[in-house]
């Protein structure tokens, strides 16, 4: 009786520790979601293609305020997308501190409040005056 407990509980410690382990595989890191997402324009490399997509690399843009850099992720500009709609206010600082500080680049993190707060500017920024709250 005694030994089945155990096994039961062994189990289902078991149970909970692959859990654990597939969950932090699906968390995607830095590196992975610049892969991902950005990598097909600007390359693993960071280094673009000359004359279609900015080098980050040695960007001097996404070294210095991150603000403008924020916007321009979040609402897409020329012939880049916009991210607003498809990472969170998470996995936007997670590969925007991978870019500040990649490839040499001396950029400051920048914090998921950060992008929250990036994302409200916008939002509010956006919003034609007769749909504003009163
Ligand atoms: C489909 C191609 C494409 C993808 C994917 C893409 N970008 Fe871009 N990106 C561009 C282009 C093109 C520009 C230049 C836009 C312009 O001419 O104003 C640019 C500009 C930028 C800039 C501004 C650089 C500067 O010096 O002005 C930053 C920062 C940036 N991209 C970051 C990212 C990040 C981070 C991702 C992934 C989350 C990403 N981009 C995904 C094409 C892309």
């Amino acid at each position: 009786m005694s030994r089945s407990i155990a096994f039961l509980v062994r189990f289902a410690g078991g149970l909970l520790a692959a859990s654990a382990v597939s969950a932090a595989a699906f968390a995607a890191t830095p590196s992975a979601l610049f892969n991902d997402n950005c990598s097909a324009c600007h390359q693993t490399t960071g280094k673009g293609v000359k004359g279609a997509f900015p080098a980050l690399a040695g960007d001097p843009y996404v070294q210095g305020d991150p603000a403008p850099m924020m916007a321009t992720v979040l609402a897409g500009r020329a012939g880049m997308p916009s991210f607003k709609d498809d990472l969170s206010d998470l996995e936007l600082a997670s590969v925007l501190t991978y870019v500040r500080t990649s490839w040499g680049n001396k950029g400051k993190p920048v914090s998921a409040s950060d992008v929250a707060a990036a994302r409200a500017k916008l939002k509010a920024g956006k919003k034609p005056a007769s749909l504003q709250a009163h």
